[in-house]
């Protein structure tokens, strides 16, 4: 059943022009769904949504066409990982009263246009440039990322903030140690991954209290479609690697979003 979301009516300011979202864009799948997991996300700081409960499936192969493209990604530099594709986008967002405006981000890259200059000091030291990714041109990508800011819980939202939105593609190894996205000098807040498309077996995302992993406090295998959300400060994470492949070999396309303070 298809309803409003019912604490907001979103706006999405595009290019310098806010337009309302369509009444498609303002909608969930499951809404039931949605407001228990938000409860889950005020108790426990993570939850792990059923598949497709934000976008629909449609909606998510439109995503992987509009975005895992090879000619739309780029290799990650290889000292972050040896064997990753990778595109990016850093947006601001603000909530006004239950509005929500969304726009482009800082980027001080010479070639806005076309790259994007990303900033993480938790696992890496400087600034990284990467193809930018054009998420505010993509529709399905748009409600994923209203759907996720809307699902954080009122009383931990920002008023404004940065959204990074990282499409990433993997072929076996995922990430390589547990690790916080967020530093004392790059706070993170929450950090989301949708599993856009998976190829093979594997892949378990794991969040434990500590970074040798013994504290366990949850584990899932990340489905087609499935949105897992988890407070960063919180937990420490990490993916499993893909194990044998499937038809398509092994291969795991992820968006991973970032939600952040903007402090500027
Ligand atoms: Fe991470």
């Amino acid at each position: 059943m298809r309803r409003h979301f019912p604490l907001s009516e979103p706006r999405i300011e595009h290019s310098g022009m806010m337009h309302a979202l369509t009444d498609e864009e303002d909608q969930v799948i499951n809404q039931e769904l949605f407001e228990a997991t938000r409860e889950e996300l005020a108790t426990r700081r993570y939850a792990v949504l059923r598949p497709d409960v934000i976008i629909s499936a449609i909606d998510r192969l439109k995503l992987c066409a509009a975005v895992f493209q090879d000619a739309r990604l780029e290799a990650d530099q290889p000292d972050m990982h040896p064997n990753r594709s990778r595109a990016d986008a850093v947006l601001k967002f603000a909530w006004r009263g239950s509005d929500l405006d969304l726009r482009l981000g800082p980027n001080p890259s010479a070639v806005p246009e076309t790259r994007q200059v990303v900033r993480y000091t938790a696992n890496h030291e400087g600034d990284r440039e990467y193809l930018r990714l054009r998420a505010l041109d993509i529709p399905e990508l748009r409600k994923l990322l209203v759907g996720l800011l809307n699902l954080i819980p009122r009383e931990s939202r920002r008023e404004k903030g940065l959204l990074g939105v990282h499409a990433l593609r993997t072929f076996g190894d995922i990430v390589f140690v547990r690790h916080r996205d967020g530093s004392v000098d790059a706070p993170v807040d929450w950090v989301a991954s949708y599993v856009a498309s998976k190829s093979g077996d594997g892949a378990e995302t794991q969040l434990t209290l500590d970074q040798d992993g013994k504290l366990l406090i949850a584990k899932a295998v990340l489905a087609q479609g499935q949105l897992a959300v988890h407070h960063d400060a919180t937990f420490f994470h990490y993916v499993t690697p893909l194990v044998s492949g499937g038809p398509d070999g092994k291969q795991r396309d992820a968006v991973v979003i970032t939600i952040r303070p903007d402090f500027e």
